[in-house]
């Protein structure tokens, strides 16, 4: 059988359209939060879809007025014309443009609206159905152009929604809603997995060209992120399959490889010249195999670079959309190409090929994640982005799956986010002197949490209180207790251990954490009392000193005579007998204690020596014993 071009078009269209079909079900709108806080008849929470174009603030939100224009209500025409203008005024909240559906390219009226300086367009359903997605426009070359410099989000949002929008309009209130997409990637824990569905076919329009310099724009984030283990990547190759029937077709056979399983649409539509699909399916399948070897050596990021490289060394342009230019690449990368091409096995066999099976079946969809029909689509923890592939909003859109706290550096930078903390400290505890603070910015906000400073935890709400706590805590600003230091002498009043935190030390008084005053020992008669003792107050002590020759004794407070007394003579006295009857007595009881040993031991060596040796007492046993042998 033989089918000519355009039959097969229609076949391929078919294949693609029941696969669209069979997966209806599957089909998952990514929904930002969307609540009209104003007026108070229709406050609340309403269901959107984020359009997959213009770039939504991930991680972000925004608060703005909604207008509906008096004409142009579907945006189709430039709002130029009508002299309607969406600027706000400085100060005023940005404005969020209603349109209705209908006439025209979604991304047009966004484009439109955008143009009037809006801040974001909401688009309002013509029909009573489920949200879908907002996409592109089949590429058209020229016209969709503009779909490029779209920056603003936009959201599709139920009819009856819109209406009521609408009429709270006309009755002149004033509407105000806020737009949240913190919430519309999960963000569990610290790593982030994330997988690119793209293709290796570089002459596809629009949508190729954006993929390139997505991949091209965003490899030096990908690596940094995969190599600090901040994130998991996975590539992803689409492929269809021609049915049986057809698999000894001459269009199946230079679209697919193993026998019909896998196949690409011809990259210039046209079968008789150029490339075919087969030769995308069997680049997508090394690149494929490039990052399974890559990753099996722990270097997954070298995906980036092959596929970076090979875009610029290998474009179909200057046919050189090939093996030996692939090869050349994995090459000069230092990737085993044996292995890769171990990997690829023989694309003319009759049987399956393991990794771009797995690929048909990752393709369906599973979890909160739809299937996979547009290319390229980007997944981050296993929900659908949307808008525009571009390297700010994509890394937004992964920097919002992190969990608070838990995001790298990059995610941080003043072209990704705000750093909350800079304004009022967060609304977070903070000692301005020490210079330490409870406000940790992240990716989505900030939290206001406790440090852990030099190793010393700080304990508290981290609103309105932070205390340092346990051992070392004194290290750190004082343990926010009394300290000074005066002419070489320091004195603290913070306990390392211990339930008091801040204590005066011995010699002073006060409250320990704002003063602690030295205490006039002389003054208050605590020390230095006796008649002999002259007392002078000291910085956190005193000094007493005796009249004449005495001698002051600190640990008894009073004064004694250097030389010795009378008194002390007949002491000396009394110690020496004592001294002498101890000796004597020690001498005694060394003496008896000797004499016992060695009687002791006589007698035990005596009953050792006994079994060996025939002593007096024993020699008639040995004669004994010496008859019997004669
Ligand atoms: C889009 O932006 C680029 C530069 O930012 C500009 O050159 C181009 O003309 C714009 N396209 C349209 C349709 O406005
Ligand atoms: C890449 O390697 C990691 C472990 O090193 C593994 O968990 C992951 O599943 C691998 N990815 C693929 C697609 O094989
Ligand atoms: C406070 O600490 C931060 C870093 O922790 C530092 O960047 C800043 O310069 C410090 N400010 C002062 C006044 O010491
Ligand atoms: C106490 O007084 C003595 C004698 O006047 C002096 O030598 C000593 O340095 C003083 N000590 C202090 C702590 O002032």
């Amino acid at each position: 059988m033989k089918l000519r071009g355009p039959s097969f078009c229609l076949f391929l269209g078919f294949i693609l359209l029941s696969f669209a079909l069979s997966s209806m079900a599957k089909f998952m709108v990514e929904k930002n939060s969307l609540s009209v806080t104003s007026p108070e008849k229709i406050k609340g929470n309403y269901d959107s879809a984020i359009g997959n174009f213009g770039i939504p603030q991930y991680g972000g939100s925004m608060t703005g007025n909604v207008v509906f224009p008096k004409d142009n209500q579907r945006g189709c025409k430039e709002f130029d014309e009508y002299g309607i203008s969406f600027k706000s005024k400085p100060g005023a909240l940005p404005t969020i443009v209603l349109l209705d559906r209908g006439h025209c390219f979604f991304a047009l009226k966004v484009w439109n609206a955008q143009k009037a300086g809006a801040s974001a367009v909401l688009l309002a359903d013509d029909r009573k159905e489920k949200l879908i997605t907002m996409d592109t426009p089949k590429e058209d070359g020229s016209n969709a152009k503009y779909i490029e410099n779209i920056t603003i989000p936009s959201a599709l949002i139920e009819k009856r929604f819109g209406e009521k929008l609408k009429s709270a309009i006309n009755g002149g209130d004033m509407v105000n809603i806020n737009l949240d997409w913190r919430e519309a990637v999960p963000h569990p824990d610290d790593r982030v997995e994330y997988e690119l569905w793209t293709n290796s076919n570089d002459e596809c329009g629009v949508k190729c060209d954006m993929l390139m310099r997505f991949v091209k724009d965003f490899k030096s984030s990908a690596q940094v992120l995969e190599k600090g283990g901040y994130t998991q990547f996975t590539p992803h190759y689409i492929t269809w399959y021609c049915p049986h029937a057809f698999t000894s077709s001459k269009q199946c056979k230079s679209q697919c490889i193993n026998h019909g399983r896998y196949c690409a649409p011809d990259p210039e539509k046209d079968f008789s010249s150029g490339y075919d699909g087969k030769d995308v399916v069997i680049e997508n399948l090394r690149q494929l195999c490039v990052f399974k070897v890559a990753n099996e050596t722990k270097k997954p990021s070298v995906w980036w670079d092959y596929v970076t490289d090979f875009q610029i060394r290998c474009p179909m342009k200057e046919k050189k959309y090939n093996k030996e230019c692939a090869d050349a690449v994995i090459n000069s990368l230092g990737l085993d190409l044996k292995k890769i091409e171990k990997c690829m096995g023989d694309p003319n066999a009759d049987s399956e090929n393991p990794l771009l099976k797995e690929e048909q079946n990752a393709q369906v969809g599973k979890g909160a994640r739809g299937d996979v029909t547009i290319l390229p689509t980007l997944v981050v923890n296993n929900r659908q982005y949307r808008g525009k592939l571009e390297k700010g909003s994509v890394l937004k859109a992964i920097c919002s799956g992190f969990e608070e706290t838990t995001e790298p550096a990059v995610c941080l930078s003043s072209d990704v986010e705000t750093n909350e903390c800079l304004d009022n400290n967060g609304g977070c505890w903070q000692d301005k002197a020490a210079n330490i603070t409870a406000c940790k910015d992240t990716f989505r906000g900030r939290v206001c949490k406790c440090p852990l400073i030099d190793g010393v935890q700080f304990k508290g709400d981290g609103y309105k209180t932070c205390e340092a706590s346990g051992s070392g805590r004194c290290k750190i600003n004082n343990g926010g207790c009394w300290h000074e230091a005066r002419n070489g002498h320091a004195f603290t009043a913070c306990l390392d251990n211990g339930k008091v935190k801040c204590q005066c030390p011995p010699g002073f008084k006060g409250d320990g954490v704002k003063s602690c005053e030295d205490i006039d020992e002389c003054k208050e008669k605590k020390a230095c009392q006796c008649p002999e003792c002259s007392c002078k107050n000291t910085w956190g002590s005193y000094n007493c000193s005796c009249s004449r020759d005495l001698l002051y004794i600190k640990d008894h407070d009073t004064c004694i005579s250097k030389t010795a007394s009378p008194q002390g003579k007949s002491a000396w006295a009394a110690f020496w007998v004592l001294l002498v009857g101890l000796v004597m007595a020690a001498g005694g009881a060394y003496l008896v204690y000797n004499y016992r040993i060695r009687s002791y031991m006589d007698s035990e060596i005596r009953a050792i020596m006994a079994q060996y040796i025939p002593l007096d007492s024993q020699e008639g046993v040995v004669n004994q014993v010496n008859e019997e042998r004669a």
